[in-house]
């Protein structure tokens, strides 16, 4: 199996950007193409989910909450925290975990990141979990065990082929203007696809035969083509390329 037949996602994850205002205008401009038949995702500041929301309700654009709380409650006393359960009532599908900025800023341990893919899943969100290896990974070699282990003990009994998305984002390639070369993203990808279905091989019956992996890091409007043309690659997951409608109405052309 080299290609895989999920259909291809793209998904903007807008970090801490944009105003109610800012939203609105991308919008009009995205909204003015046509985007039938494509999956797209947005993953905007909780401040805009519900707004953004109103907007895409006859589109086939889907929500995602950019992180949400690890606690297993639904709501209580813990300020600042948004539950997955508010996200899914928001009208949420997915829910992006583990970014490496929350790994890097906020400490989030693959425990943390466990309970957070198993609240995504109680609230039947979809969880887009990313991992990726820092520089020296890269440079010495052990890129894969370093990315292997990241996501596996960070994986809650929970998941399975449909309700969990993987992405690989490698930590030197996100921001930087530095995209991994097509023969890194396909090895990493055919390495992730190969140990999760070894590792889900009993539940294979039952669900999605092979995970769905995106790849994101430097994603843009000139690369994005070739990025998903590549072996095991299912979407990709854009950053800095996605607050400009333009350039995101542009990737989302290569699927
Ligand atoms: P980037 O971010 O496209 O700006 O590199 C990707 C991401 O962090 O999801």
């Amino acid at each position: 199996m080299e290609k895989n037949n999920h259909q291809p996602l793209i998904v903007a994850n807008w970090k801490m950007h944009k105003t109610l205002a800012e939203a609105s205008g991308w919008l009009d401009e995205l909204l003015s193409h046509d985007l039938s038949n494509k999956d797209l995702v947005i993953a905007p500041s909780f401040t805009l989910l519900n707004f953004i929301k109103d907007k895409i309700t006859n589109t086939k654009i889907s929500l995602a909450g950019q992180d949400c709380s690890s606690l297993s409650s639904t709501e209580g006393a813990f300020t600042g925290d948004i539950s997955a359960m508010m996200l899914a009532d928001v009208g949420c599908k997915y829910v992006i975990i583990g970014h490496s900025e929350r790994r890097k800023y906020y400490q989030e341990s693959n425990l943390v990141i466990k309970d957070k893919i198993s609240q995504a899943h109680q609230a039947k969100l979809i969880a887009i979990v990313c991992v990726g290896e820092n520089l020296s990974a890269r440079e010495n070699g052990n890129y894969k065990e370093f990315v292997w282990q990241e996501l596996e003990s960070g994986l809650p009994s929970t998941v399975n082929f449909e309700n969990t998305i993987f992405a690989y984002e490698p930590i030197w390639a996100i921001g930087t203007g530095k995209t991994a070369d097509i023969e890194q993203i396909q090895e990493m990808h055919e390495f992730l696809s190969k140990q999760l279905q070894n590792l889900f091989k009993k539940s294979l019956q039952i669900f999605e035969q092979t995970p769905k992996i995106i790849y994101g890091g430097s994603v843009n409007e000139e690369n994005a083509n070739k990025i998903l043309s590549a072996n095991y690659v299912s979407g990709l997951l854009v950053g800095g390329a996605s607050l400009n409608a333009n350039k995101f109405y542009q990737i989302s052309k290569s699927i």
